[in-house]
């Protein structure tokens, strides 16, 4: 067993938190599939509103790409047996929320969102993607997508304001703090096996180069089609209201630009980014409407997983 002394290690010299966390798998006790959305998710924001219709379209075909990425490198973890916890952990996780996402994309193409598509389209380049050689280089983007979904993570759950702008309707906020605060608790973990693959740091950085330019060139230009679609419904009206919600977000933000970039920085690791108190505090908030099915707690008070 890892102990706090022989674990990995942050820059300063204590361990990591990452390195002993007990990850849990939950399953959502919302219903998904009932969920009543009156057109726009974000109200009166066609743009807002199709940019988070998009993401969550392509989040199931992409974390089914993750899962696969960290499978096929799984021989890296060796004899580390909280990592392999950690990964056994990770795929549950990512497994619970494509089933979700899937639900409520379905409730999403018949409020008129173009999910199907996005679906569709980000199938096709993640078929390509996952092709890709050393097989590192795809694992490479899922620990930089996955730092992606940890800021996105980190703006949902640290700011109300972000909450209360964009995540405003009850079930789409519980499904998104439920999947924000998991990506929290397994941040590290593509991340982990890519530094046990010992693929370097060019690896890392072309994952993220691929990332941003292919993952993230996709949603945006996803989310600019369906705006364009939806454009008899871009009222001036609706159009100040979106300019107005801008600055009252962090999720498209500098705030995010700069926890981006910290990814590039040689040494980084997830762990640089302090999160735990966020853990902390939604593990408590969402315990009444979340069932741990695996995992720490699965036996005992289900609002109290240690870890
Ligand atoms: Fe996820
Ligand atoms: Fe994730």
């Amino acid at each position: 067993m890892t102990t706090a002394q022989s674990a990995p290690k942050t820059r300063n010299g204590t361990a990591r938190p990452s390195a002993q966390r007990t990850i849990p798998v939950r399953r959502l006790d919302v219903d998904m599939n009932s969920v009543e959305i009156n057109r726009w998710i974000v109200p009166e924001d066609p743009i807002f509103s199709n940019l988070l219709a998009t993401l969550s379209a392509v989040f199931p075909r992409g974390e089914d790409f993750f899962v696969a990425t960290v499978r096929a490198n799984k021989d890296a973890v060796g004899d580390d047996e909280i990592l392999k916890a950690q990964v056994k952990a990770f795929i549950g996780q990512e497994a619970m929320h494509g089933r979700e996402h899937r639900r409520i994309n379905v409730v999403l193409d018949e409020q008129g969102y173009r999910t199907a598509r996005a679906e569709r389209g980000i199938d096709a380049i993640l078929n390509m993607l996952i092709k890709l050689k050393p097989k590192t280089l795809p694992l490479a983007v899922t620990a930089a997508a996955e730092h992606l979904t940890g800021i996105f993570a980190e703006s949902a759950l640290g700011s109300a304001a972000t909450r209360e702008t964009l995540f405003s309707h009850p079930e789409i906020q519980s499904l998104i703090t439920w999947h924000a605060l998991e990506e929290l608790e397994h941040k590290n973990v593509a991340f982990d096996v890519l530094e046990k693959s010992n693929s370097g740091y060019v690896i890392r950085v072309g994952g993220f180069a691929i990332t941003i330019v292919v993952l993230g060139g996709y949603v945006v230009f996803e989310t600019a089609r369906c705006v364009f679609n939806d454009r008899r419904s871009l009222t001036p009206a609706r159009y100040l209201k979106h300019l107005r919600n801008i600055p009252r977000q962090n999720l498209i933000s500098p705030w995010s630009v700069r926890q981006l970039v910290k990814y590039v920085r040689p040494g980084f690791h997830p762990d640089d980014i302090e999160t735990d108190y966020l853990i902390e505090e939604w593990r408590t908030v969402l315990s009444e409407k979340t069932t741990i099915t695996a995992g720490v707690g699965k036996t005992r008070d289900k609002s109290n997983p240690t870890g």
